[in-house]
C-alpha cells in the first residue's frame, strides 16, 4: 500500500495506519544507514532538488543524505543564490523545475502554504521541509519514530511539549501526528506564545510548566524563537527561563524514565540548561540521526517504491 502520493505536505489528516507504514519503513532505512556501505539503488535515475528559502542544518543535510543513500542525483538551491531574489515567482520556478527534470523537490519556506502551491503548478513530488508557523512534517515523523524506537509505542504516552506554540511548526506537525497516534499531549507556554484553540486538536494546555511535566513520558522543549523578542511576548530571557526552561529540578517532576527532546538548534540556558540537554535522558542527538532514516522512508515512498522492501 502506497501511504503517501505525490507529495507530504503535513501531517494532519494522515492516518494512524499511513503514519505506522512510513515509521515501519524507516526502521528498515535505519538497518541501510547501519550497514558499511550505506548505499541502495531505489531511486536510482530521479533528481532530488532541495530548495530553502531559510536556514537550516539539520533538515538541509539530513534530506540531502538520504537522498544519496537512496542513489538519487541531488541538486542544493539555497534562496540567496536563485533567481527567487530577481523576482522570479513559485510558478515560474516550479516551471523551471519541471523543466530541468527534478521528480522530487524538497522545499523549506518562510511562507505557510508555499509547498502547497508548488505541489499545485509542479509535476513533481514536494516535500515540505518546514512552512512558515505551518508544519515540518518529516520533524514530526522523526520526533515518532524517535520516541516508539525508545519505548516501543506511542499509544498512551504523556507528551507534554513546551515553549513558543505560537510560532512553531514542529509543535503542530507532532500535536497531529502524537494525537492521531493515540499519545495524550500536554502543551505549555506563557499566554502570549499560545495559539488560540489549541486545545481544539485535543492536547491538554497549562500555563504552569511545573504542572505540565508532571509525570510525563517525554518532555519536547521547543527553540525560543529569539528572533521574535521584539515582539515583546515575554519580559525578559531570563524570566522565561526561570517559567519555562527545561533544567535537572524540572525534569525530576517527570516519569523517572522520561524522555528529553529538542528539534534543534537549541538555545541552551535559555530553554534548555547543558546538563539536561547533554543529560542521561537526552535523546536530542538520536533525533537528528533518526532524521535521516524517516527521510529515506518519505523519498522513497513519494518516488513511487512500496513500502514492503527496501532493494540490495
Ligand atoms: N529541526 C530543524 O528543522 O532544524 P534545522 O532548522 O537545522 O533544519
Amino acid at each position: 500500500m502506497a501511504v503517501i502520493k505525490k507529495d507530504l505536505l503535513g501531517l494532519e489528516g494522515v492516518g494512524q495506519d499511513e503514519l505506522t507504514e512510513i515509521l515501519d519503513l524507516a526502521v528498515s532505512m535505519k538497518e541501510v544507514m547501519g550497514r558499511q556501505i550505506k548505499k541502495v539503488p531505489a531511486l536510482r535515475g530521479k533528481t532530488v532538488v532541495n530548495m530553502f528559502y531559510e536556514p537550516s542544518t539539520r533538515t538541509r543535510v539530513s534530506f540531502e543524505l538520504a537522498a544519496k543513500y537512496l542513489s538519487a542525483d541531488t541538486v542544493n538551491i539555497a534562496a540567496s543564490t536563485s533567481s527567487a531574489v530577481k523576482g522570479e515567482s513559485m510558478r515560474d520556478t516550479a516551471t523551471t523545475l519541471e523543466a530541468l527534470g527534478a521528480d522530487l523537490v524538497v522545499l523549506r519556506h518562510p511562507m505557510a502554504g508555499a509547498p502547497h502551491l508548488l505541489a499545485k503548478v509542479g509535476n513533481f513530488g514536494v516535500l515540505n521541509a518546514g512552512d512558515g508557523f505551518h508544519g515540518h512534517p518529516t520533524q514530526g515523523l522523526l520526533d515518532m519514530f524517535t520516541i516508539r524506537e525508545k519505548k516501543g509505542y506511542l499509544k498512551g504516552l504523556e507528551v507534554a511539549i513546551v515553549g513558543d506554540l505560537l510560532h512553531s511548526r514542529v509543535a503542530r506537525s507532532n500535536i497531529w501526528g502524537l494525537i492521531t497516534m493515540g499519545a495524550s499531549v500536554r502543551v505549555c507556554a506563557p499566554p502570549t506564545m499560545l495559539p488560540i484553540g489549541l486545545e481544539r486538536t485535543g492536547v491538554k494546555v497549562f500555563n504552569n510548566m511545573d504542572v505540565a511535566v508532571e509525570g510525563a513520558d517525554i518532555v519536547m522543549m521547543l527553540r525560543m524563537q529569539l528572533e521574535r523578542q521584539q515582539q515583546g511576548l515575554f519580559p525578559s530571557i531570563r524570566e522565561y527561563n526561570r517559567l519555562f526552561g527545561l533544567n535537572k529540578e524540572r525534569l525530576a517532576l517527570a516519569a523517572k524514565d522520561a524522555m528529553v527532546m529538542h528539534p534543534g538548534p537549541m538555545n541552551r540556558g535559555v530553554e534548555i540548561s547543558p546538563d539536561v540537554a547533554d543529560g542521561v535522558q537526552s535523546v536530542i542527538n538520536d533525533q537528528v540521526t533518526n532524521g535521516v532514516a524517516v527521510r529515506m522512508a518519505v523519498l522513497y515512498l513519494l518516488a513511487g517504491g512500496g513500502s514492503s522492501e527496501v532493494d540490495n
